[in-house]
C-alpha cells in the first residue's frame, strides 16, 4: 500500500477532515505574525460581519449572539466604518472589487433605523471602487427578520441578491437546536414579497447533517423547495468543528442525505454538479454571490470587517478580534486587532482546496500560480491515487471529484491540503 493510501485510509472516518482548514488553530502558530496583513492584489472583495440575531441555533457555528438594544447596534456600526476607512486610506492602490457580501449572524436583524445605517455604510464603501463585470453583492436574513423598509433599502443601495436559511422543513428538528420555524405559507408569501420589491435572486440555505433529519424530513425540504422555487440552494452539511463537539450522523447518512438533494435538485432543473454545494437556475453564477464564486474558482483576495471576519490575500490569512469566542464586547475601538498568519505557498494552496471543495473541485493551473511551481509535480503520487481509484477524475484543467470520492471527500482533498506526515 502507498504511503499516500495509507493516508486516505487513515483519515476516512475522521469528521475533522472536512472542508475546515487549518484543522487546529495551532497548526500555524509558526507563521503568525505581530502587525497586519500585507494586501498588494489590485482585485479583492469586501466582507462584512454583522454578529446579531434574533434566536441562537445550537448548531450554528458562527460567530454571533443575541441582537443587543439599538444604541448598542450602532456602536458597532461606527467601529465597522472606522475599520473601512482605515483600510481604503492606506489601501488605496484596489482598484477594483469583485464582490461584497453582508454575513453574519443576520444583518437583517438590526432595527430599521440601523439597517438604513449600514445599506449607507455599504452603498458609500462600494461606490470608491471600480467593479468587476460580475459583481454580484449579497446580504443575510431570516424569513422572520425581512421587512418591507429592509427590502428598500437594500434594492436602493444596490443589492439584489439575498440569501436565507431554511435549513430545514422539520419543525421538530429545528425546535431540537432552538430555532422556530416559519410556516410554508408565509415563506411563499415574503418569497413573492421580497421579488415584488426589486430583489432578482433569492437563495435557500438547507442543512443536513442534523440530528433526527429522516429520509422524510429530505423529502419533505424538496418539495419546500419545489413550492417557494428559490433561484439559488445552498447546500450545508453540519460542521462540528468549531463547536467542539463530535457529529452524530455517520458518514454514510450524509452521503446518502446530499445523494437525494442532489437528484430531486437537479430533477427541479437546478444546475450544479455532483460534490459542489451550490444550486442554481442559472448555469453561470455557480449558485453563489460573486464573492463566494471568486473565491471557490481562485481563491481570489478578500477582506473581511468586523467582529471575527477572516480575510485572505496572496500573503496570508487574518483573523479580526473575537475569533472562537461568542461572549465579545462590542466596546472595542476597532476589530482589526486578531491573528495574522504570514502564510508560505503550500499552506496558501492548502487554503485554496478547503475553500474550493465547496464546488467539488480545483484548477489545476490556479493551484500551480499559487505554489509556484507545476502543481501535476508537486502532488504526482496524489494525483496519480486518485486517479486511479477513481475518487475524482480531471476534466480539462480541474481536478473533479467523483461521486465515489465525494463518499470520503474529507479524506480525498485533504490529501492535497493537510500535510503527509
Ligand atoms: C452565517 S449563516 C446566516 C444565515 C441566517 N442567519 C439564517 O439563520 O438563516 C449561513 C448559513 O450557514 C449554515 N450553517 C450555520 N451553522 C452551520 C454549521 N455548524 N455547519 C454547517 N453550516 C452551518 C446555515 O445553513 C446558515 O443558513
Ligand atoms: S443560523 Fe443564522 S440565525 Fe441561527 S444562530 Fe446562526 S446566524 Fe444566527
Amino acid at each position: 500500500m502507498s504511503e499516500v493510501e495509507q493516508i486516505w485510509k487513515k483519515r476516512l472516518h475522521n469528521p475533522l477532515f472536512n472542508t475546515s482548514y487549518p484543522l487546529h488553530p495551532t497548526d500555524w502558530k509558526k507563521y503568525r505574525i505581530a502587525g497586519e496583513l500585507p494586501f498588494t492584489d489590485s482585485c479583492c472583495a469586501f466582507y462584512v460581519h454583522i454578529p446579531f440575531c434574533a434566536q441562537l441555533c445550537s448548531f450554528c457555528e458562527y460567530t454571533r449572539k443575541r441582537i443587543p438594544e439599538e444604541g448598542e447596534q450602532i456602536k458597532y456600526l461606527y467601529t465597522l466604518d472606522k475599520d473601512i476607512k482605515a483600510f481604503i486610506s492606506k489601501h488605496n492602490d484596489h482598484q477594483q472589487l469583485y464582490g461584497f457580501d453582508v454575513g453574519g449572524g443576520t444583518p437583517m436583524a438590526l432595527s430599521d433605523h440601523v439597517f438604513t445605517l449600514l445599506m449607507n455604510l455599504f452603498a458609500r464603501t462600494k461606490e470608491r471602487f471600480r467593479l468587476c463585470d460580475d459583481f454580484e453583492p449579497s446580504i443575510e436574513g431570516t424569513f422572520q427578520s425581512v421587512t418591507e423598509h429592509k427590502l428598500k433599502e437594500i434594492v436602493h443601495s444596490g443589492i439584489r441578491r439575498i440569501s436565507l436559511g431554511l435549513q430545514t422543513s422539520d419543525r421538530a428538528v429545528l425546535r431540537s437546536y432552538k430555532r422556530n420555524d416559519v410556516a410554508i405559507e408565509t415563506m411563499k408569501e415574503k418569497m413573492e414579497f421580497i421579488r415584488s420589491c426589486g430583489v432578482e435572486k433569492i437563495n435557500l440555505d438547507l442543512m443536513y447533517g442534523l440530528n433526527g433529519q429522516s429520509e422524510g424530513s429530505i423529502d419533505f425540504d424538496l418539495s419546500t423547495i419545489a413550492t417557494l422555487s428559490p433561484d439559488q440552494v445552498t447546500l450545508y452539511e453540519l460542521r462540528t468543528n468549531m463547536l467542539r463537539q463530535k457529529p452524530r450522523v455517520s458518514l454514510d447518512k450524509n452521503f446518502f442525505s446530499y445523494s437525494r438533494y442532489y437528484e430531486k435538485l437537479i430533477e427541479l432543473g437546478y444546475f450544479s454538479q455532483f460534490g459542489q454545494n451550490t444550486f442554481s437556475k442559472y448555469k453561470e453564477d455557480l449558485g453563489c454571490s460573486s464573492y463566494l464564486r471568486h473565491r471557490m474558482l481562485s481563491a481570489s483576495s478578500y477582506k473581511g470587517f468586523g467582529i471575527a471576519a477572516q480575510s485572505m490575500s496572496s500573503m496570508g490569512i487574518s483573523y479580526n478580534f473575537g475569533k472562537n469566542s461568542d461572549n465579545f464586547s462590542l466596546d472595542e475601538v476597532s476589530y482589526e486587532k486578531g491573528e495574522t498568519y504570514l502564510l508560505p505557498p503550500k499552506e496558501l494552496a492548502a487554503k485554496y482546496i478547503s475553500i474550493a471543495a465547496y464546488c467539488g473541485s480545483f484548477s489545476l493551473s490556479r493551484l500551480s500560480e499559487i505554489l509556484g511551481c507545476d502543481a501535476e509535480e508537486y502532488f504526482y503520487h496524489q494525483i496519480r491515487f486518485v486517479l486511479n481509484r477513481h475518487l475524482m477524475e480531471q476534466r480539462g484543467d480541474k481536478l473533479c471529484i467523483t461521486r465515489e470520492g465525494f463518499r470520503y471527500y474529507g479524506a480525498t482533498f485533504s490529501l492535497f491540503s493537510s500535510p503527509l506526515p
